[in-house]
């Protein structure tokens, strides 16, 4: 090996350890209101900033199959899987948001974003692509940030963050409240689930 070639690699190894630190340090860790990290072996009730203004569960409508996620009084526990293969969860990466206790919904209980007539901003459902055949499926991943000592789901439809909109709640008409890409960002906290 020749000194060059092994200056080469040498600044290699250590552009790759710079970039790899850099990477650690920009995701947050984001932690249940006890303090813990949040990991993908626990499962999570997600509950909006305010006390008593229910959790994050699903609701059917009157489409065949469909299944909202939706703001209502009691919470249904989601586990998280990071795209990043880390055990914890960090903001800034890409995860996964599957319901438990919910039977696989043609396959899968993930959340997706979709769009279709019956509300005039795209908003968060269970499933995947089979299960809503009629209606536009939404490219993207969803991201946790930190806002304080809160969470903020976002939804980005490219890797490089720029074009993230924020997870929001979108009600029609005193009806049910869909977790959807609109408005203010739902300011949420994750509680750990006993079972
Ligand atoms: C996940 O977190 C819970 C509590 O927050 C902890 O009891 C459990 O051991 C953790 N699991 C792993 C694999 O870190
Ligand atoms: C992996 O983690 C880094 C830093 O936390 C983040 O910038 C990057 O987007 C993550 N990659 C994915 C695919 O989530
Ligand atoms: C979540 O759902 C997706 C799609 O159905 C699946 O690939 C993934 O394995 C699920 N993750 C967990 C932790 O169940
Ligand atoms: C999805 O599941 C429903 C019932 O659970 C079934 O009627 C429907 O055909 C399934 N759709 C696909 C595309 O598999
Ligand atoms: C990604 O986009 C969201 C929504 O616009 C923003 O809140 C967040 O700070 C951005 N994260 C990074 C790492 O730029």
């Amino acid at each position: 090996m020749t000194t060059s070639s092994s200056l080469l690699n040498l600044f290699f190894l250590l552009l790759t350890f710079t970039i790899k630190l850099k990477f650690a340090i920009a995701g947050g860790t984001v932690k249940d209101i006890d303090g813990n990290v949040l990991n993908i072996t626990s499962k999570y009730s997600i509950f909006p900033s305010i006390e008593n203004h229910g959790g994050v569960t699903v609701a059917k409508t009157g489409v065949k199959n469909q299944l909202l996620v939706v703001l209502s009084s009691s919470a249904l526990p989601v586990t998280f899987t990071d795209s990043n293969s880390t055990k914890a969860i960090l903001t800034d990466d890409i995860v996964l948001v599957n319901f438990t206790n919910i039977p696989k919904y043609n396959g899968s209980s993930s959340w997706i974003v979709i769009y279709d007539k019956s509300a005039k901003v795209p908003y968060v459902a269970v499933g995947s692509a089979k299960d809503y055949p009629s209606h536009q499926i939404k490219t993207g991943t969803f991201k946790i940030e930190s806002i304080g000592a809160l969470y903020k789901f976002v939804f980005c439809s490219d890797i490089a963050n720029t074009s993230c909109k924020d997870v929001g709640v979108y009600q029609e008409n005193g009806g049910i409240k869909r977790l959807a890409l609109t408005g203010d960002a739902l300011l949420i906290k994750f509680k750990k689930d006993s079972i």
